[in-house]
């Protein structure tokens, strides 16, 4: 794209919610200045390595951290959101910077690894060659969870999706909003209003929870992911948290059989597609997941004997 073409462009498309770093020295400029939001998560993410890594940027919006991403040296992005009018963001962003990163803007992010299956699970991608037992392992090395988790009813929920579609040890970044309320505390507040008529968290109808932060270590520790960094910054009585974690093993002492009772989660039952991710966490094995799809009986080899994985087998 010509300067002028990129100029028109931005303009528009205009409002924009990220600062996206174009050609020709333009950047989009952002509706808001979250400028300290955004230093906060970068503080954070110093201490991860993408170079040749995939990642998975969900709820990538205008796309600042997938492009971003590619920048600091990720072999693979991908992008997911609901949100059609920020496709056209990302879309034009992607062609000005003549980036790679794929676009998946209809994946929720409490079905992250259903909605992926075409790229998960695909024949024709490069790190699986085969969907055969022994195709390479399409699983993300880095996962974003970036200004989220305040947004979603289930948030817990969206983080053992994230943890799904990730390999073992790989890390996740997750930034949200926290409460400051009392910090030797685990609970989330809830987004209702005070007696003033003022909400607790902020004033949106789009936000339903801020978690303490001993909740949030909690919360990532229940749903596979080892906190190993976070920083923070303060507000009123909301400030913003960025989390490096890592992926986990499955273990009984993180919520683990109740994680495989996916049958148990509400608008869940009798998805044997979920609860094969879920097995996926349990076993961390991609080949795994697909046996226990593809052949029941696959399960004899495992020397696991929870009566959870079984009931889900039968
Ligand atoms: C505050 S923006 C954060 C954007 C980006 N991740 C960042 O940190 O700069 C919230 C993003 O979450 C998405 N989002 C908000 N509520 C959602 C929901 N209930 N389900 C799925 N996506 C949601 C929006 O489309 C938007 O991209």
């Amino acid at each position: 794209m010509t300067k002028d073409e990129i100029e028109k462009e931005v303009e528009r498309l205009s409002p924009w919610y990220h600062a996206i770093a174009l050609p020709f020295g333009i950047t989009t400029q952002p509706l808001w200045d979250i400028r300290p939001v955004w230093d906060n998560i970068r503080s954070a993410r110093s201490k991860i390595d993408y170079v040749g890594k995939k990642v998975l940027d969900i709820a990538a919006f205008d796309g600042m951290w997938s492009f971003e991403a590619e920048d600091l040296g990720a072999e693979l992005v991908i992008s997911t959101d609901c949100n059609w009018i920020a496709l056209q963001h990302f879309l034009m962003c992607k062609q000005a910077r003549n980036s790679k990163a794929i676009p998946f803007y209809n994946v929720p992010p409490h079905d992250l690894y259903n909605r992926l299956d075409s790229y998960l699970k695909g024949r024709d991608c490069k790190w699986a060659p085969s969907c055969d037992v022994g195709g390479g392992d399409t699983r993300f090395d880095v996962v974003h969870h970036l200004g989220l988790f305040y947004h979603l009813v289930d948030p817990v929920q969206s983080l053992l999706q994230a943890r799904s579609v990730m390999r073992e040890g790989g890390s996740l970044l997750f930034e949200t909003a926290y409460s400051m309320s009392d910090k030797n505390q685990s609970h989330m507040v809830f987004n209702g209003r005070n007696d003033d008529g003022t909400y607790r968290i902020y004033p949106d109808t789009t936000t339903w929870w801020a978690p303490t932060l001993k909740c949030i270590e909690e919360i990532l520790l229940a749903c596979l992911f080892k906190p190993v960094f976070h920083c923070e910054i303060t507000g009123d009585t909301c400030g913003r948290t960025c989390f490096v974690a890592e992926a986990i093993p499955f273990s009984e002492k993180h919520h683990g059989s109740e994680i495989l009772n996916s049958f148990r989660t509400p608008g869940y039952s009798n998805r044997s597609d979920l609860a094969a991710a879920n097995l996926a966490i349990a076993f961390d094995t991609w080949r795994a997941a697909d046996k226990m799809l593809g052949q029941q009986k696959a399960y004899e080899g495992f020397k696991y004997d929870s009566e959870g994985i079984l009931s889900l087998l039968k």
